[in-house]
């Protein structure tokens, strides 16, 4: 039986032997296609070949390649056939063969290497597409009726992401018997019955599709062939479903023997939903990914969450999904060396991520049945989308996920009521974000329409003379503003970078030419107008004014230097830790900055030594900074880094610092690293779950920060009377040291209760026989009187202590009494609870301890006698 390895090398081996180049699966994260969160295709690796904008090394390769599709999520594991990960073996010319080869080669392979039976291959086809009939019919032999022709639907394919290659498409089928079949005598492929299996789809690619969906003939044709591995060792091995191929029933078994499940039944859909869950996480997040909020991130997130849902109803209460790790490694590792090289990562990735959502599995699981319970109750099959959104934003629920449990229920979710909840959220983030006066935001839509598009020429000036095309207050548009008036003014060009991307908004003035200043406290940009947001200091302002833009040149420079170290930042980040950092926030001001990225554990010491010094050298090396302005694909195909999940614009700006760094960037920089000066990380500490944040300064933050721990060490250095340079070895010294006298210090309290004992038993009445013991103490605290209490109980079988002390100004009794002392009458509760009146307090406690607190420690010494009287009486009852 060929087993699933022998399907990849056959596969392989046969397209070698056809001079196809043998290329490697690339990397679940597309390359330079901010477009596609998961390569889903063979081809999507070789999509600039498709569309002819590369040269040609080779015109024929063939690959096994890793894919990852998450439209049938909510299908996997239940069906027999669906998965997020798999492996796709394929075959692509690149403007050599068409489709004669390709039928060819197709047909070769399932018969003469898989050993299909002929007989029981189907064929679909393009409605119109007589040309592959032709082929399959007349050239290969199969029987007109064995081919069938489908719509756009089924068999016309592509393109992958927005945009790409596409065409018409034929399928392989097998015939797997009418025992599978539905019955209609119309039944063929095409057909929703279990009876014919598609295995394979060979891509015509005949069309270029851009981005509005308009399809152009590509300069060359080629082929694109794609056949899922799992579902072909399904037919070759005769196993009803993917999960009993031999590479993923070994997973089964892993897990069935851990958990000491069988799998039948019920647990056949939570294991195999562990299974391949397992699989698409390992893989992924062995190519860079991880589970976080946003974009391919939450993706991983809703898998795995998906994972532990199903691994509960098996009993799975603890982090196991990390576990599947090392099987897997054992199965796959020897075709996929990086899932080995990156399991000790993966494992700590999913463990963490594992732990903290099983923390709120369980409440949230109660919380959606009690949801339920209350619609049954009221009659109504919808949770509305406040529910779906408390599920999410409290206990990590993916709206698909709730979606998903619903739907078993047969409920709905209200999903636009939940998307209106997140943006509301949003928005409030937004808010609170930006800093921005919540009166202007409602206004802030107006002026930008009212306005239009302004102009920034503040790459390239600091000052620039425009005139003013729309003022107003916090709250509304004005027709002047007038000296001591706050709000807000609109130029037609200026050089105030408004907030956006990170970098906070410049402040200046705006002058007029007959003397009027308007002080400029922040910019921000809404859509495509700069607004100025300050006070008339002197003056007035009214629409149609000349005026000059004047930024605070220092404030601006200092920003200017921040915001080209973060992309130095970013570029080290990635030397050092790996490329699968990726930015996903910052806040650049002048004093410092902040960078938010996915990694998933703490930086060392020597890591962030080796980043400053990285940053520090591409500084004082001076390197000049270039920014061209050129078209998104072309920056991207460039190389050029991009926040993930920011939308860009056709026309981008694109940084570069010689072959360091290249980034997609609005923000101002300098004009040489140079003018950084000197980079330094002052924290470094985590955002959220799988992210890390670095805090940092350059010029001004560094020398405010030198001059505050200068003056610091002067002062310790001072108080210790050292040297500076001697200071960390004094407080050595006196930290060492007063550890050592507070020990010192309990040991003499312990020798000098000793010594107290013996005499407090001297002066001890004795009352028929038991000794009545009474002290009052200055400042010795509860803890110290028990244990005196103890002593002197162990030495005196029959005897009763009365201690009273004042603590802080406060009045303590401790009353104890031994077991014969008890049996002789003696109870410490009753006495303490009318001694305590006299010292302003109350207590109580058993016969043989009892304790009390006071307001009036002058008057223990009364109180103390009372209960000696009190004692005295018991025992001579
Ligand atoms: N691109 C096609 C598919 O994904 C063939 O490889 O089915």
């Amino acid at each position: 039986m060929l087993k699933v390895k022998d399907l990849r090398d056959s596969f392989i081996a046969f397209f070698r032997e056809r001079e196809h180049r043998i290329v490697p699966s690339s990397s679940l994260i597309p390359k330079d296609d901010p477009t596609m969160l998961f390569t889903t295709a063979g081809m999507v690796q070789f999509k600039p070949m498709f569309a002819g904008t590369v040269d040609l090394e080779y015109s024929r390769a063939a690959t096994v390649q890793k894919c990852l599709r998450t439209s049938d999520l909510e299908n996997v594991g239940k069906t027999k056939r669906h998965c997020t990960f798999f492996e796709m073996l394929g075959n692509f010319s690149f403007g050599d063969y068409f489709k004669r080869e390709a039928i060819e080669y197709a047909w070769d392979y399932s018969v003469d290497v898989v050993g299909f039976n002929k007989d029981d291959i189907w064929i679909s086809i393009y409605t119109d597409d007589d040309e592959a009939f032709e082929i399959w019919n007349k050239h290969i032999g199969v029987p007109a009726h064995k081919i069938v022709r489908l719509g756009r639907e089924d068999n016309f394919w592509g393109p992958a992401g927005d945009s790409g290659a596409c065409g018409p498409c034929t399928e392989l089928y097998i015939d797997r018997g009418a025992a599978f079949g539905c019955d209609s005598p119309d039944c063929k492929p095409g057909c929703d019955c279990e009876r014919f299996l598609e295995y394979w789809n060979l891509v015509f690619n005949q069309y270029f599709q851009d981005v509005d969906g308009k399809q152009t003939p590509l300069p060359k044709t080629g082929i694109d062939t794609g056949m899922g591995l799992e579902r072909l060792a399904a037919l070759v091995q005769d196993v009803d479903s993917i999960y009993g191929i031999d590479e993923m029933k070994s997973l089964v078994d892993f897990i069935c023997r851990e958990r000491d499940l069988t799998y039948d039944g019920e647990t056949v859909i939570p294991v195999n939903v562990m299974v391949e869950h397992a699989r698409a996480l390992t893989f992924a997040i062995a190519d860079g990914a991880y589970p976080s909020n946003e974009g391919r991130g939450y993706v991983l997130r809703r898998i795995l969450r998906r994972a532990l849902r199903f691994g509960r109803q098996i009993g799975i209460s603890d982090p196991f999904v990390y576990r599947v790790v090392d099987p897997l490694v054992d199965i796959m590792g020897g075709y996929y060396p990086e899932i080995g090289k990156a399991a000790k990562n993966v494992k700590n990735i999913l463990e963490g991520e594992e732990k903290r959502f099983l923390e709120t599995l369980e409440n949230g699981m109660d919380r959606l049945e009690e949801i339920i319970k209350g619609l049954r109750g009221d009659g109504k099959k919808t949770v509305s989308g406040r529910d779906a959104f408390v599920l999410y934003d409290t206990y990590g629920f993916p709206l698909e996920m709730t979606v998903e449990i619903a739907s078993e229920r047969e409920l709905g979710v209200d999903v636009d009521g939940f998307e209106k909840e997140m943006s509301v959220q949003r928005e409030r983030g937004r808010k609170s974000w930006k800093g921005v006066d919540s009166a202007m935001e409602g206004l802030f839509e107006n002026i930008s329409r009212d306005a239009g598009e302004t102009e920034f020429r503040g790459y390239e000036h600091d000052v620039t003379v425009s005139d003013i095309l729309l003022l107003g207050s916090y709250t509304s548009l004005a027709d002047r503003l007038k000296a001591g008036d706050a709000g807000f003014l609109v130029t037609r060009e200026t050089t105030f970078y408004g907030e956006s991307g990170g970098q906070v908004g410049d402040r200046g003035e705006i002058l007029s030419s007959n003397g009027a200043v308007f002080r400029v406290d922040d910019a921000v940009r809404v859509n495509n107008t700069i607004v100025h947001i300050g006070e008339v200091s002197d003056g007035e302002f009214q629409p149609g004014d000349k005026v000059r833009t004047e930024i605070d040149i220092i404030r601006r420079n200092l920003t200017r230097a921040n915001h080209t170290a973060t992309h130095l930042l970013n570029a080290a980040l990635r030397n050092v830790l790996g490329d699968h950092v990726l930015q996903s926030g910052s806040l650049v001001e002048p004093e410092r900055f902040r960078f938010d990225f996915s990694h998933f554990k703490p930086l060392s010491e020597e890591e962030i030594a080796k980043i400053e010094e990285m940053v520090n050298t591409k500084i004082w090396e001076a390197i000049a900074v270039d920014t061209e302005v050129k078209g998104l694909e072309d920056a991207m195909k460039m190389g050029a880094i991009a926040v993930f999940d920011e939308k860009y614009d056709e026309v981008v700006r694109v940084v570069k610092v010689s072959n360091y760094s290249m980034e997609l960037c609005g923000g101002t920089h300098v004009d040489n690293t140079g003018k950084i000066g000197v980079f330094k990380i002052f924290r470094e500490s985590s955002p959220g779950a799988g992210m890390r944040r670095i805090e940092a300064i350059t010029l001004k933050g560094v020398m405010e920060r030198y001059n505050f721990q200068d003056e610091m060490l002067s002062k310790i250095s001072t108080i210790l009377s050292v040297p500076e340079g001697d200071v960390y070895r004094r407080i050595e010294e006196l930290v060492a040291r007063t550890s050592r006298m507070s020990k010192e210090l309990e040991a003499l309290k312990a020798r000098s209760l000793a010594s107290n004992v013996d005499q407090l038993i001297e002066e001890a009445v004795q009352v028929n026989g038991t000794k009545i013991i009474s002290h009052k103490f200055d400042e010795v605290n509860v803890k110290d009187l028990r244990e005196l209490s103890d002593l002197i109980r162990s030495r005196e079988s029959d005897s009763v202590v009365l201690f009273g002390s004042s603590v802080g100004g406060k009045a303590l009794l401790l009353f104890a009494a031994t077991k014969s002392a008890v049996s002789s009458g003696i109870d410490c509760g009753n006495i303490i609870k009318e001694v305590s009146k006299l010292t302003g307090g109350s207590g109580g406690g058993r016969k043989d301890m009892a304790q009390a607190g006071g307001k009036t420690p002058e008057s223990l010494g009364r109180a103390l006698e009372e209960a000696v009287k009190l004692a005295r009486r018991m025992i001579e009852r």
